[in-house]
């Protein structure tokens, strides 16, 4: 008895609303008795002392006096005893129906509570009112919203994982199987296309770690005064042998009063290699990509302009979402990588307090991409 009260909020309520009504009426009944001699006997001098005609005859002996007295008391009491059960029968019953009404939504978030816990991430409670339960309901749905996107998103990633790990490995196997049955000539072509595949396996699983990394915090920003303008030139000379190759010209655009941003240099660095390695990919032969950095306010704008293929405007909105290419074959073919780069920039950005956006009209107009730093002072 004692475990289930232990084990019960409603019916450790229902027992703390009973203690109130007990003890309320013991004090009724203690208080009455003990006012009730002195009460009565001023009640009953007033009434001799103001000349109803009775005067000491009669009615002014002790005796029938002391008698009237025990009658009162005996008719007050019984009064009292079905007074109190009538208001102890409501007080329980009133009592029962308030705890009942705290206790319904307390058990309702406990029974989705366990549904969620099995998996069932789409459960919700009801919202009634805006006291503190009702604040605990909101939040209680606002968490099983977040965790049915957590999941939702889970169960992306590992379908948009495994699907860009089979094609590559698809690939390779085809090749191996053709080699194998000599329909695939052993040449140094051959070898080489398995190689590319196995490279692109490789650099998928890097990003993928990088990835992981980036979105799970698991990494320490490293944050100082840096020079953008040298944080660019580090940049274009790294990527200079690729530009070379393709024709491409690199050029800097840097005003000299351009002040320090606070950031982390090697992520800056990554983030910058990243945009322009996509310039470089997404530009034909004889292009040219432009590094600008301008003051805006409190921060530093860096765009890299290209003459490329453009992005289309419906694309746009996606293109730092994870695994999103705007062309998958050319991607492909271009030996472009997973769609996870740019993902990266943005997550990577977005810790140092800035922004990346990307502009471009499509149609082989070119594209720009503008992340923002905060300045040092
Ligand atoms: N400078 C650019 N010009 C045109 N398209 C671009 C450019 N940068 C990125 N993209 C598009 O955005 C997609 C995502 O870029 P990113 O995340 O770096 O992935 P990828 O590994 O394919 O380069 C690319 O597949 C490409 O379609
Ligand atoms: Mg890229």
């Amino acid at each position: 008895m004692i475990d289930y009260f232990r084990r019960h909020l409603g019916a450790k309520l229902l027992l703390s609303y009973l203690a109130i009504v007990v003890v309320g009426v013991a004090v009724l009944i203690i208080a009455s008795q003990f006012i009730l001699p002195t009460s009565f006997n001023r009640h009953m001098s007033g009434m001799m002392g103001n000349g109803m005609g009775m005067g000491n005859q009669g009615f002014g002996n002790s005796d029938s006096m002391s008698q009237l007295y025990v009658d009162f008391r005996a008719s007050f009491n019984e009064a009292l005893t079905y007074a109190a059960l009538a208001a102890m029968i409501v007080a329980i019953a009133l009592s029962l129906f308030f705890s009942r009404s705290v206790i319904a939504p307390v058990r309702a978030m406990s029974q989705a509570t366990q549904r969620i816990a099995d998996g069932r991430y789409d459960e919700r409670v009801r919202v009634n009112g805006s006291d503190e339960l009702a604040q605990l309901a909101l939040y209680f749905n606002q968490m099983a919203e977040k965790l049915n996107q957590i999941e939702s998103m889970r169960r992306r990633l590992i379908g948009d994982v495994s699907h860009e790990l089979r094609t590559p490995l698809t690939a390779i196997k085809g090749s191996m199987e053709g080699l194998m049955d000599g329909v695939l000539p052993a040449t140094h072509e051959t070898y080489q296309q398995i190689h590319a595949e196995a490279d692109r396996l490789n650099r998928l699983v890097d990003d993928l770690q990088e990835l992981s990394r980036v979105e799970a915090h698991a990494y320490q920003l490293d944050i100082y005064p840096v020079d953008v303008s040298s944080l660019a030139r580090t940049v274009t000379k790294r990527l200079a042998p690729q530009a070379d190759a393709k024709h491409i010209t690199l050029n800097l655009e840097l005003p000299p009063d351009l002040p320090y941003v606070l950031a982390d240099e090697d992520r800056a660095t990554q983030v910058l290699t990243n945009l322009v390695g996509n310039g470089l990919q997404y530009t034909p032969e004889g292009g040219r990509i432009t590094i600008a950095a301008k003051q805006v306010g409190n921060e530093v704008q860096i765009a890299v302009r290209d003459t490329g293929i453009g992005i289309p405007t419906e694309h746009q909105p996606h293109i730092f979402d994870r695994f999103y290419r705007v062309d998958k074959s050319r991607s492909r073919q271009s030996g472009g990588g997973s769609g996870i780069g740019l993902t990266i920039a943005h997550a990577l950005i977005e810790a140092h307090g800035g922004h990346i956006w990307v502009e471009s009209i499509g149609n082989e107009k070119g594209s720009v991409f503008t992340f923002t730093l905060p300045i040092a002072i």
